[in-house]
């Protein structure tokens, strides 16, 4: 049973898995030992009931009464059982307990963002408490999104103008994967990130640590902590640093360059020009890229945004 859940399933790594993996296991064994079972019949009737002789007239048989009550009894009771099971495990997968942890899940094209009740708050990667229910209250600044992670059986679509949550319970230590699984444009495929499950004491420590949310780490230059911003909100996936040309243009050599816009005209790649292409990109767009990604008014401080752009300024 252990080689089944291996092939066929990642890690159980929450407190619903377990239960959800036995429900997944007993609908795909009963069905596969009823699938053998009717193919059995069916080469056993073939054999059976084969022509023999060249005179041999099927007999008429209108119905069978008890045959026909059995094929229909023995299916619906196995199906009530099945529902039963699984509308229980519903229950405890949408009924997140009263002292759950929450944090704040915001969605947008294409990234993840946490915010959690001290002010903290991360881009990409959930910090959560080990052994103790988490709720997510979620929603979406754009198209949307679903937040899944295999690992502990969750997932939940995120959606623009309203909140959806979803809980868990991870009692290990360890990091987990999300994926969006709605698809929400280009960069669907890479709009990853990962739980990270800490012990109590350390997870106190990275809330109380990260508590200043948009300032600046001491022991980084603006330039140094630009590039961190870059990888924690995906800028990365559309643009890089190194002049290969990805879905929006590179940032090797940007900074003081003039760019030939969609409308004809030209523009100088100064502070001012990225300050609005990352608050607003659809306000002027480069020549020849299509107008697809989302504003960062709201997502970004002024000292992050200017982080960012002494990150770009080091790029020549
Ligand atoms: Cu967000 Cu797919």
């Amino acid at each position: 049973m252990d080689l089944f859940k291996d092939l066929l399933l990642p890690p159980a790594k929450s407190t619903v898995a377990d239960n959800y993996d036995q429900l997944f296991e007993f609908v795909h064994m009963s069905s596969l030992l009823l699938t053998i079972a009717v193919l059995a019949a069916i080469i056993y009737f073939i054999i059976k009931y084969r022509r023999k002789s060249e005179n041999e007239v099927t007999p008429v048989i209108t119905h069978n009464n008890a045959l026909e009550i059995t094929w229909s009894v023995v299916p619906l009771v196995l199906v009530l059982f099945i529902f039963g099971w699984g509308f229980q495990v519903f229950l405890d997968m949408t009924s997140p307990p009263d002292d759950a942890y929450e944090v704040q899940v915001t969605a947008q094209k294409w990234l993840w963002r946490f915010q959690y009740e001290n002010g903290a708050s991360s881009t990409g990667e959930l910090h959560v408490p080990a052994d103790r229910p988490v709720r997510l209250v979620m929603s979406s600044n754009d198209v949307i999104h679903s937040f899944f992670v295999p690992d502990y059986r969750i997932k939940q679509d995120v959606v623009p103008g309203r909140y959806t949550s979803v809980w868990f319970n991870a009692p290990e230590t360890g990091e987990s994967t999300i994926f969006c699984t709605e698809y929400c444009g280009t960069d669907h495929s890479n709009m990853t990130g990962s739980v990270v499950v800490h012990e109590e004491d350390e997870f106190e420590t990275w809330l109380a640590e990260n508590a200043g949310g948009g300032t600046k780490p001491d022991d980084l230059t603006p330039a140094e902590w630009g590039e961190q911003l870059v990888q924690e909100n995906a800028c990365n996936t559309c643009h890089s640093t190194d002049g290969t040309e990805l879905t929006g243009p590179t940032w090797q050599g940007k900074f003081g360059s003039e760019e030939p816009l969609s409308d004809g005209s030209t523009v100088t790649v100064d502070e001012n020009y990225l300050r609005e292409s990352i608050l607003q990109p659809g306000a002027h767009i480069v020549q020849g890229y299509d107008n697809v990604m989302p504003p960062y008014q709201g997502v970004l401080s002024d000292e992050q945004i200017n982080a960012i752009i002494e990150y770009i300024k080091t790029l020549k």
